[in-house]
């Protein structure tokens, strides 16, 4: 009985579609299936050999090498394929590597991502022009019936929202085409929320929305600078746009000690949104209430463009709300001197020259 389970288990791995290595706490490779073979460039009988000795990669090797419990998870480049490679430890039978060739899948996400970038990019010519001949056809002292004035204002607003959509569609590829994290750099908040704000002030002043902005002057994080914009451009403009008529927008941030992070608020006193929705925020075109956002101008698109930046910059976002209430967005962003929330007498000498 034993021996027809051993059979099914051996043919098992040997026919996988995935590439099975293990690998003896010794470091001897005790299991190298076909599949494995196939991916990797070795030896053709690896089996009861030392893994240093019949696999020429060097992180393969370190993954198979590991002896705490971690799982690894990781993308490994050998040549064009690349290779998925999840790890996890057996115990005292040493680790096991599961190999997936991913380089087909990746290359189709490459390929759809560059062709929205691309349809993204015609249209937004077509659109953009649109809307220029129409504000021309409002504004440019030509005689118009009420009618026709009309049906012009609804193909000047729906030419500016393909815009924003496509735009926004190609800052998304652009965001999804960046296979290596931001760079980062000191920056101070200040400027930056003083930016965004203003950008929103004309929408804010219609609706009698005013501002409070209650971040240090002094105050810098460690982030994106182009991200960093993106992402308070967008929570301020949400802020405006989802007010009530008379509200408040407070922008504010402050230094947090262990962890040293910076805490970034842009709070509302808006119509808030129901715990369902919530949870569904982040995702591409979600849009609580299709009807207001449409008249606002949404295409849903914003908050997945934040979070995804958010993630790219190894910082987080959090969302408080309540119906009717107003929300709270919240970054944790890396402070610029990572020692500056060290309590003077913590102990740690500080030398300035
Ligand atoms: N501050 C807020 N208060 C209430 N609802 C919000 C707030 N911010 C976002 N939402 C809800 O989340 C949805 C998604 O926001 P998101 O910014 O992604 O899209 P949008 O504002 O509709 O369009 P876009 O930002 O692409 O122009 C919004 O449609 C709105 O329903
Ligand atoms: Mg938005």
């Amino acid at each position: 009985m034993l021996d027809a389970q051993s059979t099914l288990l051996a043919e098992l791995i040997k026919r996988s579609p995935m590439g099975i290595v293990v690998c003896d706490p010794s470091g001897v490779l005790r299991i190298v299936n076909d599949k494995a073979r196939q991916l990797l460039p070795m030896v053709p009988q690896p089996e009861g050999r030392l893994a240093k000795d019949t696999l020429p990669i060097p992180r393969l090797l370190e993954v198979l090498s590991v002896v705490d419990d971690s799982s690894i998870e990781e993308d490994l480049y050998i040549g064009s394929k690349i290779l998925k490679i999840r790890s996890v430890s057996m115990g005292e039978h040493g680790r096991l590597a599961i190999l997936e060739d991913v380089s087909t899948l990746y290359k189709a996400e490459d390929h759809r991502r560059e062709f929205v970038a691309n349809v993204s990019h015609e249209l937004r010519t077509p659109a953009t022009s649109i809307a220029g001949y129409a504000d021309l056809l409002l504004n440019a002292g030509i005689e118009l019936s009420t009618e026709a004035r009309d049906m012009v204002r609804v193909i000047h607003r729906n030419a500016l929202r393909l815009n924003s959509l496509f735009s926004d569609l190609l800052t998304l590829s652009k965001i999804e085409a960046q296979s290596v994290n931001m760079p980062k750099e000191d920056l101070e908040l200040y400027p930056i929320a003083v930016e965004c704000m203003d950008k929103q002030r004309q929408r804010a002043e219609k609706r009698g929305i005013l501002f409070q902005l209650m971040v240090p002057k002094d105050l810098k994080v460690h982030a994106n600078r182009d991200a960093m914009i993106h992402i308070v451009g967008n929570l301020i403009e949400n802020a405006v746009k989802y007010n009530r008529e008379d509200g408040l927008v407070t922008i504010r941030a402050e230094l947090r000690s262990a962890p040293p992070k910076v805490l970034f608020e842009v709070i509302d006193l808006g119509v808030g949104m129901a715990p369902s929705h919530l949870e569904r925020i982040f995702e591409r075109f979600f849009r609580v209430d299709k009807g207001r956002s449409r008249n606002v101008g949404g295409t849903g698109l914003g908050l997945s463009i934040v979070k995804r930046l958010v993630d790219r910059m190894d910082a987080q976002i959090e969302v408080r709300s309540r119906v009717d209430r107003g929300s709270i967005f919240r970054l944790w962003l890396d402070p610029a001197d990572p020692f500056a929330a060290v309590p003077e007498e913590s102990g740690i000498e500080t030398k300035k020259w």
